[in-house]
């Protein structure tokens, strides 16, 4: 079941594309160059006492400094995790929006700076708090859970703010309470779920512009050519893809399922910025991107967030030199949006705590 009306959605995708047109990556720098870069921002990060924490999606060279120098690559639920557990004063977020703003809240008194604050996500812009909040008030006796990629009002509106990591565990204790969940934004994580755990789920109506691209008849050829290569996809990956999938995920639950399958090829439904570790974690092994297609289909849909891709060793130093692209969330917002963060960090920690328990 589904809320945001076709006229809601019309203009969401309008947004989109607005975002889409300033979007794009931007001009490689030479190896000199980028060199060069990486030594300016490294002495920064040091006189500032900041880390680096970036997300797997960005620049592979933005990874490697942020593991170079202390900081952190991770999926969004880790990035979380450790901008609130390091004792940096500042926090440099190589990711979108959402991320930075999910630091700050977090950790009020480090200063968290983006390389760029124009890095949203198709999920939080199709998500306004004002239309949400009419969603929630419409069903009083749901469970609110959020997905991470929503902004820092629509978290503050929730019992739940998860990531893909522990969507499905969160799911299965609400209804093991007899609880009924109202989900959003990402319908295609959201139906996931309601299929996985049986949970009875609301849903709103929105999709990640980049996992939406992926089609499984494209997939069903590419597994002719590639038969022994096991599929992985990321659960906002529309569900015929999903029900194709060897293995369903978060990225880092991605990267981890590649070293542990037996097999030696896979062909992976999420963003390509993935590959750059999946490469590094098992040098062996062939990936291959998903097929990407569809009407709507453009470049820069074809398995690469472009909000992800403006994040570049230019963007960070320009952020940290001057320093400028502060994260600021209003202070009662960030009261309430507190709640259900600290509640997802805590809920997965008792999570690792039970699984390392029963190992
Ligand atoms: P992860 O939490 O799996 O890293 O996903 C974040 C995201 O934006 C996927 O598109
Ligand atoms: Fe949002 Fe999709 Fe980009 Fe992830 S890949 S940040 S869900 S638009």
């Amino acid at each position: 079941m589904t809320n945001t009306p076709s006229s809601q959605l019309a203009s969401d995708q309008m947004i989109v594309r607005r975002y889409l047109a300033r979007a794009g990556a931007p001009p490689a720098l030479s190896p000199a160059e980028a060199e060069d870069c990486k030594s300016e921002i490294l002495s920064l990060l040091r006189k500032r006492n900041a880390l680096l924490v970036a997300h797997y999606y960005t620049d592979g060279a933005l990874q490697e400094l942020a593991e170079e120098t202390g900081g952190f690559v991770g999926d969004s639920l880790e990035m979380a995790r450790f901008g609130h557990d390091c004792d940096a004063e500042m926090l440099i977020v190589a990711g979108v929006r959402f991320m930075g703003e999910t630091a700050k809240i977090l950790s009020p008194k480090k200063t968290v700076l983006m390389p760029t604050l124009d890095a949203t996500c198709s999920l939080d812009i199709a998500c306004p708090i004002e239309d949400f909040a009419q969603f929630c008030d419409a069903h009083p006796d749901r469970e609110v859970v959020v997905y991470a990629n929503t902004s820092a009002a629509v978290k503050a509106r929730a019992d739940w703010v998860v990531t893909s990591s522990i969507a499905l565990e969160v799911a299965e204790y609400l209804s093991e309470q007899g609880k009924q969940i109202l989900w959003a934004p990402d319908k295609h994580l959201g139906s996931y779920v309601q299929r996985t755990t049986g949970a009875d789920v609301l849903l709103w109506d929105a999709a990640c512009i980049v996992h939406e691209e992926f089609k499984s008849r494209g997939l069903e050829d590419m597994r002719r050519l590639h038969p022994n290569a096991a599929i992985l996809a990321h659960p906002e990956s529309p569900q015929a893809v999903l029900e194709m999938s060897d293995f369903v995920g978060s990225t880092t639950q991605i990267i981890s399922a590649s070293q542990r399958l037996p097999n030696d090829a896979f062909i992976v439904a999420t963003d390509r910025g993935i590959f750059h570790k999946l490469q590094q974690a098992s040098p062996h092994k062939k990936f291959i991107v998903a097929p990407t297609a569809g009407e709507d289909a453009t470049c820069r849909s074809c398995a690469h967030c472009p909000w992800m891709a403006m994040n570049s060793l230019e963007s960070l130093r320009t952020s940290l030199s001057n320093p400028v692209n502060a994260i600021e969330v209003n202070s009662e917002v960030a009261r309430d949006a507190m709640k259900p963060l600290t509640r997802m960090l805590e809920f997965a920690k008792e999570q690792r705590l039970t699984v390392r328990g029963k190992a």
